[in-house]
């Protein structure tokens, strides 16, 4: 990468995310930011040999010195959705642009996906076609079927422990969601903005507010869309313990 990367945080996802970054392209230079008045400049944080500076005053000048590069660029280093929007506020203001969000190359991302900036998809992720990420987004081992939505802000999970997030197809998540590890939300479920999904979303179409997010209704567009599925794919949908229903194919 011709740029410095900025990590926003650096708590134990922020380490993650230098690991990720190293992963994929070896040797970039990269600084964790950390504005909270305990942290003072001087600090580094220590993974493996490597020692990374903690920038705490938004002042990059020693490390593009030492490196040659003007550029500096951020990434999200933490999950928590509301430090996240902190965080990103000032360095919008510091006149930063967010990166590339970046991929494990650990995780699949299928064509017809767009991808947003500032966020991290980490590894063991799954992507399947037409998803749309949107900016400053972190996941975490999370499966996400197709013609799903992650809207800005949102993190899968709320913990350091990989996700195993499993959002199933045309899942609409709205900003600044968070999801628990080992979550399942079924197809065609609206989380709404700011909420925190902490147990299984089972039944497909349901719209959820709220922390932790609670139904408030069905959606119309899923239920017309699940009409239109073949009888035993509504009954498996609706039940996942079903059996997986077989077609004939003449
Ligand atoms: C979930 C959502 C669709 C609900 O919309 P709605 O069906 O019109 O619901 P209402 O606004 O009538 O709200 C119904 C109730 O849920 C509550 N509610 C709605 N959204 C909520 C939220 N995000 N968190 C907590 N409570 C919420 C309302 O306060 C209201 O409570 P009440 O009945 O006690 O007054 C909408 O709030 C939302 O979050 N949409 C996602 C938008 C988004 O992120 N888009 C992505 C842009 S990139």
């Amino acid at each position: 990468m011709d740029y410095i990367v900025a990590i926003l945080g650096s708590c134990g996802s922020s380490k993650d995310v230098y690991c990720t970054l190293q992963e994929n392209y070896p040797g970039t230079p990269a600084v964790f930011i950390n504005d909270l008045s305990q942290c003072k400049e001087g600090h580094f944080v220590v993974i493996g040999n490597q020692k990374i500076p903690i920038i705490r005053n938004w002042d990059f000048t020693r490390i593009q010195k030492q490196f040659g590069l003007k550029t500096v660029r951020f990434l999200c280093g933490l999950g928590n959705t509301v430090g996240k929007r902190i965080l990103v506020s000032k360095a919008l203001a510091q006149g930063l642009e967010p990166a590339e969000t970046l991929v494990s190359k650990d995780s699949v991302v299928r064509p017809d996906c767009f991808l947003g900036r500032g966020g991290v998809i980490h590894l063991g992720s799954y992507l399947s076609t037409n998803v749309n990420v949107g900016d400053y987004v972190s996941l975490f081992s999370t499966r996400v079927g197709h013609d799903s939505v992650i809207s800005n802000y949102c993190t899968c999970t709320l913990s350091n422990l990989p996700g195993h997030v499993y959002l199933d197809e045309g899942v609409q998540l709205g900003v600044g969601v968070s999801a628990k590890e080992r979550i399942y939300v079924a197809p065609w479920c609206l989380v709404g903005v700011q909420s925190a999904v902490v147990k299984d979303i089972e039944t497909p179409g349901t719209v959820a507010v709220g922390i932790p997010a609670r139904k408030i209704r069905d959606t119309v567009f899923p239920r017309l869309f699940l009409d239109s599925w073949p009888e035993g794919w509504k009954q498996y949908l609706q039940n996942r313990r079903l059996p997986l229903p077989s077609f004939e194919i003449s």
